[in-house]
């Protein structure tokens, strides 16, 4: 046990894993992992949440850990020596049917979403997702969409307004996008962005609750990486992905993803596909507010594969 700790320690040094896994203990609750049991995380991040699903599957149960970052899925790699069990697939969850139909796997008895992105990628990913840093403007998560700076140039400012708007929820959507546009040639890195963003809304905006730049470069992110076309693309083929009995966890991190997995839930329930496991959408306690603020927005839903 004590080695075990030292090389996990190693690693997390090595990796530099500072990501603080979001409702942990609830997801974990909700989940439910036993022993022997084949789960998938989709998003797998830092390996926060995987590490503690495999903690209880054992050693007799198996891991598939997906993420679209190639960096994660170094990560992913690297533990591997400490839990063979492990599967690591670079690639878009969305496409999990596949992945599992090319990896030779059965159906899972559990899935986990953590939705967005991790504390990591916004440190040291160098694609600029932090309006802090002086970084290329990429903003997704792999190479094989298509970049910010690439969408720059070839939008309107009506067309980008209609993302800010419309994925942002930023309501100065129309005064940012006039000015992005109008400044695109002169704009290399996402500090620079977030400039122009702050320097176009009221000093007072939102009451300094948050970053000018925030609602805007969330729309950016999500628009670029498809991201709630992922979450209805999976959330349409649960049962290709697990078996009856299986369990699904969702976290997310923005209003219009729960609005999504709330509503495909619904609508399951309703054919009776799964039935739901959180009436009301699990939230972070108090205690994890004070210990990790990015755990404010996050909300928690679950449901379980109905046996026929
Ligand atoms: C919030 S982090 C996950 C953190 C992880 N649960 C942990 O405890 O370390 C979200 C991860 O999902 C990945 N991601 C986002 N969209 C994805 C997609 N469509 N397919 C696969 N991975 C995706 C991101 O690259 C990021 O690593």
């Amino acid at each position: 046990m004590a080695i075990k700790n030292l090389i996990a320690n190693c690693q997390l040094r090595i990796t530099g894993m500072n990501h603080i896994p979001v409702l942990l203990k609830e997801a974990i609750a909700l989940l439910a992992p036993k022993t022997g049991e084949f789960f998938i995380d989709g998003t797998f991040g830092d390996g926060g949440h995987a590490r503690a699903i495999l903690e209880k599957i054992g050693s007799h149960g198996k891991l598939l850990a997906v993420d679209w970052d190639e960096k994660a899925i170094v990560n992913c790699k690297l533990q591997i020596a400490e839990f063979g069990n492990l599967i690591c697939a670079q690639s878009n969850y969305a496409d999990l049917s596949k992945i599992l139909k090319s990896k030779k796997l059965d159906k899972a008895d559990g899935l986990l979403l953590d939705l967005g992105f991790s504390s990591k990628q916004i440190e040291n990913s160098g694609r600029g997702f932090s309006f802090r840093k002086d970084e290329p403007l990429i903003m997704t998560y792999n190479n094989s969409s298509e970049s910010l700076q690439e969408l720059l140039n070839r939008i309107s400012t009506l067309e980008l307004e209609g993302i800010i708007r419309e994925f942002g929820e930023e309501r100065y959507a129309g005064r940012i996008a006039e000015a992005i546009i109008k400044q695109k040639r002169g704009i290399k890195t996402s500090k620079e962005l977030a400039e122009i963003i702050a320097n176009v809304v009221p000093k007072s905006y939102e009451h300094s609750r948050i970053h000018p730049a925030t609602r805007t470069f969330q729309a950016l992110r999500i628009y670029l990486n498809k991201e709630l076309e992922n979450l209805t693309q999976i959330l349409n083929h649960l049962e290709d992905i697990l078996n009856p009995g299986g369990r699904i966890a969702i976290i997310s991190f923005h209003s219009l993803e729960d609005r999504i997995v709330k509503m495909s839930f619904k609508d399951l329930a309703k054919k009776g596909r799964i039935s739901i496991l959180t009436k009301k959408p699990v939230i972070a306690s108090e205690e994890e507010l004070l210990g990790n603020p990015r755990s404010r927005s996050a909300k928690l839903r679950a449901a379980i594969i109905n046996k026929f």
